[in-house]
């Protein structure tokens, strides 16, 4: 068995004939790759036309470009998901280039700035914060789903919603600093239920693939704006937080998760919670 996740040659569902669009779909600039960015390549690697959207659209377009060298077809969309008439065109323009959605992962997210010391944010930059996290994210499921009811046949659709254990426990406490992140998380577990039962009739499923710690660049990032952990630190601390000693994922394997939820093969699996972390969860 190879670990490798990154291997080009390694395949194993069929998405051809699909459009999956990814929102989040470039990343943080830096060295790893994103989640989204990862899931957009796999998608494309499995057959799918992959729409990378973002609010950074170089950094949707570098998703495009590096889908084009591995042999697949895709094409960058800009939004700010803050906005809901962003939200509504994505949809719009997907539907009027390509006919047809049948995947939408939604990875975007903001931990937005405050001031540790007094513990203290701007209104302005919480409510921005829960409009990415969560308004975003619910308007991306309604009108995702709205178009992928369209699509003929008993299986119209798949969403996935990266959200992340911070939506469970925290260690953390009252620390305003992580609040629009936790609680858009929170909201965005039950927006997926919401859109699962509104729509499974139409055949569309939405699920949430609840991360642990993952090894981006945001992740890394925002681990030392929030909590204050070097870069080198930052695996010693997950270890500490993994108590089951799993370490961290690499994105490919959340790419990999979500390719199952994007498959028809997951066909039969609607609204759940899925955590991918290394058991951190469970016991804490
Ligand atoms: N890395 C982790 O440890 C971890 C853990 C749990 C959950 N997650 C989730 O995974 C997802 C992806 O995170 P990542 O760590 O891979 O980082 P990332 O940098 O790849 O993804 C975030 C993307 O969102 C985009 N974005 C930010 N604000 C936006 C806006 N207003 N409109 C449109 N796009 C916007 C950014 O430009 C970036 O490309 C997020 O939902 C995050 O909560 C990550």
């Amino acid at each position: 068995m190879t670990t490798d996740f990154a291997r080009k040659d390694r395949t194993a569902f069929d998405l051809s004939g699909k459009v999956v669009v990814v929102v989040g779909g470039g990343q943080m600039p830096g060295d790893t790759v994103g989640n989204g960015r990862a899931t957009a390549l796999l998608a494309a690697r499995h057959g799918a036309e992959v729409v990378a959207v973002d609010l950074n659209l170089a950094s949707a377009q570098e998703t495009v470009d590096l889908i084009a060298a591995d042999g697949g077809k895709a094409y960058a969309v800009h939004a700010d998901v803050s906005k809901k008439e962003d939200c509504q065109r994505i949809f719009d323009e997907v539907m009027e280039r390509s006919g047809r959605v049948d995947g939408m992962v939604y990875s975007v997210a903001v931990n937005p700035p405050f001031d540790f010391e007094n513990n203290s944010m701007e209104t302005e930059a919480f409510n921005y914060g829960i409009n990415v996290n969560m308004l975003g994210a619910y308007y991306c499921n309604l009108y995702a789903a709205a178009c992928m009811e369209k699509n003929p046949g008993p299986s119209t659709g798949s969403i996935v919603n990266f959200s992340s254990i911070a939506s469970l426990k925290n260690e953390i406490g009252l620390n305003i600093g992580i609040m629009p992140y936790a609680l858009g998380k929170c909201g965005l577990n039950y927006i997926t239920e919401l859109t699962a039962v509104q729509f499974a009739a139409a055949g569309v499923r939405a699920n949430t693939l609840m991360l642990g710690p993952i090894d981006s660049t945001l992740g890394n990032h925002d681990s030392q704006e929030l909590f204050g952990h070097t870069p080198e630190e930052v695996d010693e601390v997950y270890s500490e937080v993994v108590k089951l000693k799993m370490g961290r994922a690499s994105t490919w394997e959340t790419a990999y998760a979500a390719l199952y939820l994007l498959a028809d093969e997951s066909r039969f699996m609607t609204g759940q919670q899925i955590r991918l972390d290394g058991g951190a969860a469970l016991v804490r």
